[in-house]
């Protein structure tokens, strides 16, 4: 199932790629002669990497523009919510980052994790022909397993949106403790997938749902989002770490600023927003 062709290669994904900003920052900046450097602007593929977000943050720091990808076949530190280890052995996965600088309200920015949540859904969906689900706040799930997750960050001026997608593991990379938890494209198709291919349709996905977001069309996020999810409706348990923080009940919503709106156990209903907490499905399952 590795051919050399169903690698992750920057040369295969640029030349199908028609997006206006994702991914074509190089494109973008012909002709127009701002101050960002043309080096800058360029879209890198790793064999290896420590994180590619932290790649893409470094580079975003020193002036690249908006739309740069950052992309790896690896990831030696990859990173995801809460401190959380992100797996990313070789070939085994998609590592995507891409620096994007929206104009938009501070207290919109949530929004973008359940946008990029409907593309990366929707990528999956169009190029593998599964159709994964959404556990709020960004994970993408399928047959109840995590197959991938979003890490949405601003370390400075830039928004850093970081994707990983689980598509070639081998029984022998997945951690004991991750063993029933996490899902890969190739388990469940059972033939080859190509990396470069969901890397594509992302682009094109992600270009759509940002332009949503700056266009402010939140009833089109939210609804897109709400109909891959795998949360509202579910009996679910959140905690921030103290027993104080445990909320338990019923999820019925997405607020528009994209906090998940739950009935609790005495009526009353509460918002959960995203940087504070986790939650779990009170039937068990990881979904
Ligand atoms: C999560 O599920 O908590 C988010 C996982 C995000 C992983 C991706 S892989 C590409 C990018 N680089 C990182 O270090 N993390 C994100």
């Amino acid at each position: 199932m590795t051919a050399a062709d169903e690698r992750l290669a920057l040369d295969v994904i640029e030349t199908s790629l028609s997006t206006s900003v994702i991914g074509r920052a190089s494109a973008a900046q012909n002709g127009k002669n701002d101050n960002a450097l043309p080096e800058l602007a360029k879209n890198e593929l790793w064999e290896s990497i420590d994180s590619t977000n932290t790649r893409a943050a470094a580079l975003a720091a020193a002036g690249a523009p908006e739309g740069v990808l950052v992309l790896a076949r690896q990831q030696t530190a990859g990173r995801g919510r809460h401190g959380r280890v992100w797996v990313s052995p070789p070939d085994a996965g998609i590592s995507f980052s891409v620096i994007l600088r929206p104009q938009i309200a501070l207290t919109r920015l949530p929004l973008i994790t359940l946008a990029t949540g409907t593309a990366v859904a929707r990528a999956i969906e169009a190029s593998v022909g599964v159709r994964p689900g959404l556990k709020w706040v960004n994970d993408i799930v399928l047959n109840g397993r995590k197959l991938g997750g979003i890490l949405a960050e601003m370390p400075g001026q830039a928004l850093i949106i970081g994707i990983g997608i689980n598509v070639r593991f081998s029984e022998a990379d997945v951690p004991d403790d991750l063993r029933t938890k996490i899902e890969w494209l190739e388990r469940v198709v059972g033939k080859p997938v190509d990396p470069n291919l969901i890397v594509l349709e992302l682009a094109h996905k992600l270009e759509e749902a940002y332009n949503q977001l700056l266009e402010g069309k939140t009833d089109e996020i939210l609804n897109a989002w709400k109909s891959y999810s795998t949360t509202i409706g579910q009996e679910i348990e959140s905690k921030n770490g103290t027993t104080a923080g445990v909320v338990r009940g019923k999820a019925v919503d997405i607020t528009s600023s994209g906090a998940l709106l739950v009935e609790m156990e005495n009526g009353e209903t509460t918002e959960l927003h995203a940087g504070e907490i986790s939650i779990r499905r009170l039937d068990g399952s990881y979904a």
